[in-house]
């Protein structure tokens, strides 16, 4: 069955780039939010980065007001009963996730594949809360994702070689280029880079250096475009803190254990660049 029409479950910083990239690549799609202002603030990212695209000549004014023709809105789950797949990307929480799980695989089509862009939440999990466990995916896309070209897909315990096919063409046809991964704590992209981040954050804690001094360490030392701690804040050192958790609890290793200083900082509500402070501060 050919995808054609995608549900995207969550319009923050992922789904909005998620949804945005589906469209670009001719798919019509419809953005889910419980929330109404999150919808409404994920299409004006999308056009604003769109206008940016045309202001550049990456795209013209015609494809921009294509893409944007192709994005439909919805606060009603059930709306997924026209989809052929579904890609979510709501709060890094297995509760809140299996939850919508259900509901997904009570209202989509038989047909329909669901994915999930957990960073690190056990797919194997997530696709037992359904009747569908076959057509369950994990399909990890890198923020910001209009830029980044890279896409990790996860095959859960029961995920079958046909909804896999179909998710790395899928991909493909995003223009991204996708990995083959098993269903492991973090995947391969978080468990190598979290530790990193969560060491750069004992780092500071220990007083080894300055905030500023440890990212200018692994830009100009190690050639990394953007420090360890900058980093933390465009992903969101909430979903930071939930990843070191899962591979804390999942490999059941001390050496993964989150740093005292990201848990102050995650209740604090300094949560990265979304929320306006984090080891940095945005205006
Ligand atoms: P975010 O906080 O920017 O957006 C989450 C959105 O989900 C919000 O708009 C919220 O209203 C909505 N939401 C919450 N519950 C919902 C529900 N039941 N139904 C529909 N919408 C709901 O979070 P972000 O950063 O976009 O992360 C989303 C997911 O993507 C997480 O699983 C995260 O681990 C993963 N991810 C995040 C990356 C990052 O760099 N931030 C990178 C790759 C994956």
């Amino acid at each position: 069955m050919a995808i054609e029409k995608v549900m995207v479950v969550g319009a923050g910083q992922m789904g909005s780039g998620i949804a945005q990239v589906c469209a670009q690549s001719g798919y019509d799609v419809l953005l889910n939010d419980v929330s109404e202002e999150a919808l409404q603030k994920g299409i004006q990212n999308i056009e604003k980065l769109l206008t940016r695209s045309v202001d550049k000549e990456r795209i013209s004014e015609q494809e921009k007001n294509d893409t944007l023709s192709r994005l439909n809105t919805t606060t009603e789950i059930q709306d997924v009963k026209n989809c052929d797949m579904t890609i979510e990307a709501i709060v890094e929480n297995m509760d809140v996730k299996t939850n919508v799980f259900r509901q997904l695989d009570a209202h989509a089509p038989g047909h329909a594949i669901l994915a999930s862009n957990t960073s690190s939440l056990p797919i194997t999990e997530i696709a037992a809360s359904t009747n569908r466990a076959d057509k369950v995916i994990g399909m990890h896309f890198m923020n910001p994702v209009p830029v980044m070209k890279l896409v990790e897909v996860i095959r859960g315990l029961q995920t079958s070689d046909e909804t896999y096919e179909a998710v790395a063409d899928m991909a493909k046809k995003l223009s991204k280029t996708s990995v083959e991964v098993n269903d492991y704590p973090g995947f391969a992209a978080n468990r190598i880079l979290m530790p990193m981040i969560n060491e750069a954050i004992y780092a500071l804690h220990e007083g080894v250096a300055s905030v500023e001094d440890i990212d200018t360490v692994m830009k100009l030392g190690m050639n990394h475009p953007m420090g360890p701690l900058t980093l933390a804040d465009f992903i969101g050192l909430d979903t930071c803190l939930y990843i070191m958790e899962v591979l804390h609890e999942g490999f059941g290793d001390s050496k993964y254990r989150p740093c005292p200083l990201l848990r102050k900082y995650v209740n604090a509500g300094w949560h990265g660049k979304k929320s306006g402070r984090g080891f940095y501060q945005y205006s």
